[in-house]
């Protein structure tokens, strides 16, 4: 049986399904429920690629919190330009706040790491917190990068589903695929 799927101009084969990815989602919303009730969190969905991650883990917090968005880019096809440009920045106060990123995938880490610069260094929240559907550690091209919250750790290998792109195509994929070598 042969369950490969193309996107663009490459094959990919399933990783994750869906309900191992909810799974996990359930078991990091219940950690950030016990962590930060009472804190009135912020969550920041870094769009596009985290926003099913998104909506999955904030029907999960149970706890007094607000949701908002930015939007961030620094991928060309497969691979990280290493330049991050921000598309579209908060409209919200951080001042004083714990803010929650959740992000799809940290991957070479430097959208990670200038997502909290800003919040931290030049918007004053007081308390960053960073929840992340995937990390993969090998890929990792900053230093000290701490992840709080985190899914799932994978390989090194280009996926796509599950709101992630290859070339914008594939996010509406339920299961995460990764790409065939
Ligand atoms: P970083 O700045 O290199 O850590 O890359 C983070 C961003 O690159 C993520 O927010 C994703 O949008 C994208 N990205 C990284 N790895 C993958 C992948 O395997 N598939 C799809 N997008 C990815
Ligand atoms: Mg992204």
């Amino acid at each position: 049986m042969n369950n490969s799927i193309q996107v663009c101009d490459k094959t990919f084969r399933p990783y994750l399904s869906q309900e191992q990815i909810l799974a996990e989602v359930k078991r990091v919303a219940n950690q950030i429920n016990e962590d930060l009730a009472g804190k009135d969190p912020l969550f920041i969905c870094v769009l596009n690629g985290a926003f099913i991650f998104a909506a999955d883990l904030y029907r999960n917090i149970t706890i007094p919190s607000e949701i908002t968005f930015m939007r961030m880019k620094s991928y060309v096809g497969t691979e990280t330009t290493g330049k991050v440009k921000v598309i579209s920045s908060l409209h919200e106060s951080v001042v004083g706040r714990t803010v929650v990123i959740v992000e799809d995938i940290v991957d070479s880490g430097y959208t990670m790491k200038s997502m909290i610069e800003q919040l931290q260094t030049h918007l004053g929240a007081a308390d960053v917190r960073v929840c992340v559907l995937l990390n993969k550690p090998n890929a990792r091209r900053v230093e000290g990068l701490n992840i709080d919250y985190c899914c799932l750790e994978i390989p090194n290998d280009f996926i796509v589903g599950y709101g992630l792109d290859y070339n914008e195509q594939g996010r509406n994929l339920p299961d995460i695929y990764v790409v065939e070598a």
